[in-house]
């Protein structure tokens, strides 16, 4: 293709953020079309290469944050930034080259069941790709090489032409963040990534998000469930209690105080994941 045209003119195709970003949010509040206040007044800065856990009861408010950041939601009120981006204000191609940087991990996983785990992780590097190259399947020997080492730093090489579905949960979150991997982002949100794994699975792919802030020094994000986790593998966790930032601070350094005011009730046995 001709060198006269950016990547962007070409398609879609941007290069990957060169670095961790922070994330702040001012005074963000989010009201659904139904009247729900969702988060209310929200003020937080995440600093780059951080790792927060954001913890809180269903409904709390974890996934509207989530979705806050990375664009899937407009505040109705204050203001969203992730590293350059003003991503609250953001629309159209500008916002979804924002969230080529902004990796992303869900509860269900949300793989292509029938597709290989290649080709699942293939996905990521979409975000840097012109789009006519997206659509004819092609993939760079660049491309194909970064999403080999996305797989191999999360143990799932050996897998790689094995079908998604047939993967155990923890395997299938594993691909999951060998995608977003892949996609070279700036910063890694994930949306309660264990709720659905048995407790040692739970623990491994918590591993696996620590290594990645340690080791490649992104800035995570995980909301979770259960303060135990928060305090294990972060340092710093923020509870939300419908809506509201009830706690912002080391997570190791949390009261039985601190847990009733962000659950609403005592700290009882079945709040603990064991091990
Ligand atoms: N798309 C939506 N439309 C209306 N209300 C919503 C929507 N998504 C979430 N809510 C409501 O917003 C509140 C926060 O939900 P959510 O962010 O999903 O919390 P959490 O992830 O902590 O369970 C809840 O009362 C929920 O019912
Ligand atoms: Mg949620």
């Amino acid at each position: 293709m001709s060198d006269t045209l950016t990547r962007s003119e070409a398609g879609g195709g941007t290069p990957p953020a060169s670095g961790p970003w922070p994330i702040e949010l001012d005074d963000v509040t989010v009201r659904y079309p139904n009247g729900v206040v969702a988060l209310k007044n929200v003020s937080l800065s995440i600093a780059a290469g951080e790792m927060v856990a954001v913890v809180g009861l269903s409904g709390s408010g974890k996934s509207t944050m989530i979705r806050t950041i990375n664009g899937l939601v407009q505040p109705t009120g204050g203001r969203v930034t992730v590293g350059p981006h003003a991503v609250s204000e953001l629309r159209g191609r500008a916002l979804r080259e924002a969230r080529g940087d902004i990796g992303m991990i869900f509860q269900a996983f949300n793989l292509a069941d029938r597709a290989s785990v290649f080709h699942n992780a293939l996905v990521g590097r979409f975000a840097h790709m012109p789009t006519w190259r997206t659509m004819l399947g092609l993939a760079s020997a660049e491309d194909r090489e970064m999403v080999m080492r996305s797989l191999d730093s999360v143990g799932m090489l050996e897998k790689v032409w094995h079908r998604a579905g047939a993967l155990s949960g923890g395997q299938k979150q594993r691909v999951a963040i060998a995608r977003a991997l892949s996609q070279e982002p700036a910063v890694m949100l994930a949306d309660e990534p264990v709720a659905s794994l048995d407790p040692p699975t739970a623990h491994a792919v918590m591993a696996d998000l620590e290594d990645i802030n340690a080791s490649r020094g992104l800035t995570v994000l995980v909301n979770l469930h259960l303060m135990d986790l928060a305090r294990q593998y972060t340092t710093r966790m923020i509870g939300l209690r419908a809506g509201e930032v009830v706690f912002d601070g080391p997570a190791a350094t949390a009261t039985d105080a601190d847990f009733e005011a962000i659950y609403g009730r005592p700290v009882q046995a079945r709040d603990r994941l064991g091990e």
